[in-house]
């Protein structure tokens, strides 16, 4: 049989550094086979040369169907088969799925060149219901669920115009897709590879390796580790191959009471975007978790607190009212936010490590107007370590590291900060295990310090794992509250798609 795709010797050397090394794999048809590893192995880049965005080094070979690839051509790679979706879907929210649809295919025309429009929606329509999905196809798709976006980058990549698709390949398609929806997104994977196309995708979701994929190949350090079967495998021993060495175990935080300060952050009646009216409180030393599915509100909590979106109400941060649109007057009172989305608002890619991270108070090594170098790299480089950012070099650019490594960036900008109140989104959205722990090991000293947490994740294992208490988000409200022992991944899911398993707050 021939092999949906062969990679022989992949090879990929930025300056001083292999980011690939001789990496061989094979997919077949059908398969469905997940690509594992830390921050920076090596994963976006492979990918990066399959779409022939990188020119590879010599000797790198790539077969699709039993066709040799032309590499460094991205015409080459969509023409041959190849099909993909990147992290941020590359879709424009304010269209609807037609037009999306057709900023990647192009739009079908009559002789007179005007648009088919009725065909083009036919078009779309059936395209998406071939995924298993009827959804209005006239709402601007920043409108619709996660899930259902996703439904939409996957529909645009599988039907162009050109060669049939011999493969799809997801960059971590679920980084922020609340469970519910993952489940869809299981589903439509699943029906894609029943027609014969195979599918390569990128996660660090353990749970998703395991539901997906029947395959999983593990890099590490740019090197090929393992490809095997997901049957029989644990996901100890899946960590084991991804980090080199065991985990130790992570206990659950609060299992002991704690003592909580005074409060910090009161919200009252605000509503903006999909929050339709919140009320909360965190106090000092407590980390609070906010959870639901989009649309329920979850994903405008953040910004609203911290006051980078309109909205109605009043958020007090120690007894003062918080104004909005005002990020300096947020960071004067010590009140920082780690963006979900990174990329759109928090890093300046062009510039280095030591200036994204040093951005929020750029005069603290001043003396006499004079910036002190040494002082402020190894302020830098402290940081760098304590969130294993690799490579820890405080005059690289951000765009030289991998997506998880630029996210410990923005969180080593707040976290050195000592904010009394550290508002986080998704903060280890694309991380890996091992520094997804050391994240929330300083979250909790930060907590332990005195800082006022509040965590908006769609990880509900890193909700059970750093919170004290879980505001679960439904219609825009705060429809439930989970203490102590109640918090369980479980019990978080069920209760963002509203089973009754949480008392009312
Ligand atoms: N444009 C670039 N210039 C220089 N170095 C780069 C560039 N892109 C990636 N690298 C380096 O190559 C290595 C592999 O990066 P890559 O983006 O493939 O990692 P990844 O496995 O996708 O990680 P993540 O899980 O964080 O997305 C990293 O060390 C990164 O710093
Ligand atoms: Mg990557």
């Amino acid at each position: 049989m021939t092999t949906a795709l062969t990679v022989r010797n992949a090879t990929k050397i930025f300056g001083a550094q292999v980011a690939l090394d001789h990496v061989s794999i094979d997919v077949e048809p059908g398969e469905v086979r997940a690509l594992v590893g830390q921050n920076g192995c090596g994963k976006s880049t492979l990918i990066k040369i399959l779409a022939g965005f990188h020119a590879p080094e010599s000797g790198t070979e790539v077969t699709v169907g039993g066709e040799k690839l032309a590499l460094e051509d991205p015409v080459s790679s969509e023409a041959i088969g190849l099909r993909f979706v990147h992290q941020d879907l590359g879709l424009v929210p304010n269209l609807d799925a037609v037009d999306n649809m057709a900023l990647g295919n192009g739009y079908l025309t009559n002789k007179s060149r005007s648009i088919r429009w009725r065909k083009e929606r036919a078009n779309a329509r059936e395209a998406l219901a071939n995924l298993g999905y009827d959804i209005d196809i006239s709402l601007p798709v920043g409108s619709l669920q996660m899930s259902e976006r996703t439904a939409v980058a996957i529909a645009r990549a599988m039907s162009g115009r050109g060669t049939p698709p011999k493969m799809l390949i997801l960059d971590e398609p679920t980084a922020n897709l609340p469970d519910a929806e993952a489940q869809r997104l299981y589903a439509l994977v699943d029906r894609v590879a029943k027609t014969g196309v195979a599918v390569l995708f990128v996660s660090h979701h353990f749970d998703e390796v395991f539901e997906m994929a029947q395959s999983v190949t593990v890099l590490r350090d740019g090197k090929h580790i393992i490809t095997r079967e997901v049957e029989g495998l644990t996901e100890e021993q899946l960590i084991e191959h991804v980090v080199g060495r065991k985990l130790e175990e992570h206990n659950k935080r609060g299992a002991e009471a704690r003592e909580h300060g005074p409060e910090v952050l009161k919200v009252n009646h605000v509503s903006g975007g999909s929050v339709a009216d919140l009320n909360m409180e965190v106090h000092r030393g407590e980390v609070v978790g906010v959870a639901g599915i989009t649309g329920s509100g979850r994903e405008a909590v953040a910004a609203l607190v911290f006051g980078g979106m309109a909205r109605h109400g009043e958020v007090m941060v120690d007894e003062r009212e918080l104004p909005q649109n005002r990020p300096d007057i947020s960071i004067e009172r010590k009140v920082a936010l780690v963006p979900a989305e990174r990329h759109a608002n928090a890093s300046i890619m062009e510039q280095t490590l030591r200036e994204n991270i040093t951005i929020v108070d750029p005069g603290r090594h001043m003396t006499a107007g004079v910036l002190r170098r040494r002082p402020e790299r190894a302020d830098v480089k402290e940081w760098l370590g304590k969130l294993t950012v690799k490579p820890g070099e405080t005059e690289y650019t951000m765009m030289q590291l991998s997506g998880g490594n630029q996210q410990k960036v923005i969180l080593a900008r707040w976290l050195r900060q000592e904010p009394s109140l550290l508002v986080l989104d998704e903060p280890t959205q694309g991380v890996d295990v091992g520094a997804k722990a050391d994240i929330h090991r300083l979250v909790e000293e930060a907590a332990a310090q005195g800082a006022a947490v509040l965590v908006c994740s769609t990880d509900h294992e890193e909700l059970v794992r750093v919170c004290d208490r879980v505001l679960i988000m439904r219609k825009g409200k705060v429809a439930d509250t989970l203490r102590g022992e109640q918090i369980t991944a479980d019990s978080i899911t069920a209760a963002t798609i509203g089973r009754d398993t949480a008392e009312a707050s």
